[in-house]
C-alpha cells in the first residue's frame, strides 16, 4: 500500500508538470486530459489500478502522456462514443465531470489497449524538424554540389528522411516540390538558405523501433501521439504519412551505432554522404555514442572531394539547451552551427554557412 500511495504521488506530480508543460505549449485539451488523470488517481479505477502497478519514473517515462496517447485512439476509434465527442471539440475546454467519466469508462472498457500502451515508450516522427533538417541538408549540397546519399538514425517512420518531397516557404524564398500535399512554413528569421537543385541518390534509416505507415495500425498509433487539439500537426502527419506510405520508404530495425559502421564501412565515389538525426543523440547508450563515432571519424578521415561527408544534426546543445542545427563537414571536419530552432521546427533562426 505504502509503494502504491508513493507511485500515486509520484504520478500526480509528473502528471501535474505535465498539465503545466500542456498550458507553456497552448495544448489546454491535451492539459485537461491530464488534469482529469490527476483526479482519476483520487479513486479505485483502472486508471489508479494501472498507476499502482507501474513500475518505471512516471515524470521520465512520460506516462501521462502514454495514457493521452491511449485515450485519443480510442477517442478517434470511436469505441466510446462520449469520449469520441469530446475529441472531436477538442479546440474547445471539456466539461471536467463529462471527461472524468469518458475516461473511466475507456480505462474499464478497453484494459487491453491501456497495457498496450502504457507498456510502450512514446514515440512520434516530427515532420516539421524538415524545415530545419532541410535547410542543412541544402547547405551540405551547397559547398558538394553531388547527388546526396542520405543516412538518418533514429529516423523513427522516416518522415523525415523524405524532406526532398515535401514544399518549403523558408520566410520569402521557396524550395522543394511544388505539388507536394506537405508545404512546410517555418517562422523564417535571417537570410535564406541556399536553394540548389539538390537530389537524393539513396536514402536509408534506421531506428530500435521503427514506424512502418503503410501498416493502418501502427499509423493510428503513431498518430494518436500527435496532441489531439494540434490540428495543423495532426493535418502535416496525414500528409506526410500519407506519402511515406505510398512512396514505400522502410526505416531499417537496427541500433544506430551498427547501422553506420556498416553503411559508411566504404565510401561512395561521387556521392554526398549525410549522417543526419533529429532529437535522437540524448536516447543513445554510451556504446551506440561510441560506435558512431568511430564509425564518423574513420568515414571521415577517408572522405575526399569525390566523396565528401557531413553530419547533420538538430539537437539540444548540452549547455544552452537551444536546438541548434549543427554540419561537420569532411574533408576537413569543421564543424559549424547553422541554425537555432524550435524542437519540433516551427521557427528557424538561420545562422548559415559563413564563418
Ligand atoms: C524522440 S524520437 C525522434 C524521432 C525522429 N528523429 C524525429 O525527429 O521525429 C527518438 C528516436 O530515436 C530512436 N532510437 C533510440 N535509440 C536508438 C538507437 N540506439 N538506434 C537507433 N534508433 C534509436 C527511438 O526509437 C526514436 O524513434
Amino acid at each position: 500500500m505504502t509503494d502504491e500511495r508513493t507511485r500515486r504521488e509520484a504520478a500526480r506530480e509528473a502528471f501535474s508538470f505535465q498539465v503545466k508543460a500542456c498550458a507553456e505549449l497552448d495544448a489546454p485539451f491535451t492539459g485537461a486530459v491530464c488534469a482529469a488523470l490527476i483526479r482519476a488517481l483520487d479513486g479505485e479505477g483502472e486508471i489508479a489500478r494501472i498507476v499502482d502497478g507501474f513500475e518505471l519514473e512516471p515524470l521520465a517515462a512520460a506516462l501521462s502522456l502514454r495514457l493521452c496517447g491511449a485515450l485519443h485512439f480510442l477517442a478517434r476509434r470511436g469505441d466510446v462514443p462520449a469520449l469520441a465527442g469530446l475529441y472531436a471539440q477538442a479546440g474547445a475546454a471539456p466539461d471536467p465531470a463529462a471527461l472524468d467519466a469518458a475516461v473511466a469508462e475507456a480505462a474499464r472498457r478497453f484494459p487491453k489497449v491501456f497495457a498496450d500502451y502504457v507498456g510502450r515508450a512514446v514515440q512520434t516522427n516530427e515532420v516539421m524538424r524538415s524545415s530545419a533538417l532541410a535547410p542543412g541538408y541544402l547547405a551540405t549540397h551547397a559547398v558538394h554540389p553531388l547527388p546526396l546519399r542520405c543516412l538518418e538514425i533514429g529516423a523513427s517512420a522516416g518522415l523525415n528522411l523524405a524532406w526532398d518531397r515535401y514544399r518549403y516557404s523558408f520566410g520569402g524564398a521557396s524550395w522543394g516540390r511544388p505539388e507536394s500535399p506537405l508545404h512546410l512554413v517555418p517562422r523564417w528569421e535571417g537570410p535564406p538558405p541556399p536553394l540548389g537543385d539538390a537530389t537524393v541518390a539513396e536514402r536509408a534509416g534506421c531506428d530500435l523501433a521503427p514506424m512502418d505507415l503503410g501498416d493502418a495500425e501502427e499509423r493510428a498509433r503513431a498518430r494518436s501521439y500527435v496532441w489531439a487539439e494540434q490540428a495543423e500537426r495532426l493535418g502535416r502527419f496525414d500528409a506526410a504519412a500519407g506519402l511515406a506510405a505510398r512512396s514505400g520508404i522502410r526505416v531499417e530495425k537496427i541500433d544506430a551505432g551498427k547501422f553506420l559502421a556498416r553503411e559508411l564501412a566504404r565510401p561512395r565515389d561521387g556521392q554526398l554522404t549525410v549522417v543526419a538525426h533529429s532529437v535522437v543523440y540524448q536516447y543513445l547508450s554510451p556504446e551506440t555514442r561510441e560506435a558512431f563515432r568511430r564509425a564518423l571519424e574513420s568515414a571521415g578521415a577517408r572522405a575526399d572531394a569525390r566523396s565528401p561527408l557531413g553530419w547533420l544534426r538538430l539537437e539540444p546543445n548540452p549547455e544552452t539547451f537551444d536546438f541548434e542545427v549543427r554540419l561537420t563537414l569532411w574533408p576537413g571536419g569543421v564543424d559549424r552551427r547553422l541554425a537555432v530552432a524550435h524542437p519540433h521546427g516551427a521557427w528557424v533562426r538561420w545562422e548559415g554557412l559563413a564563418p
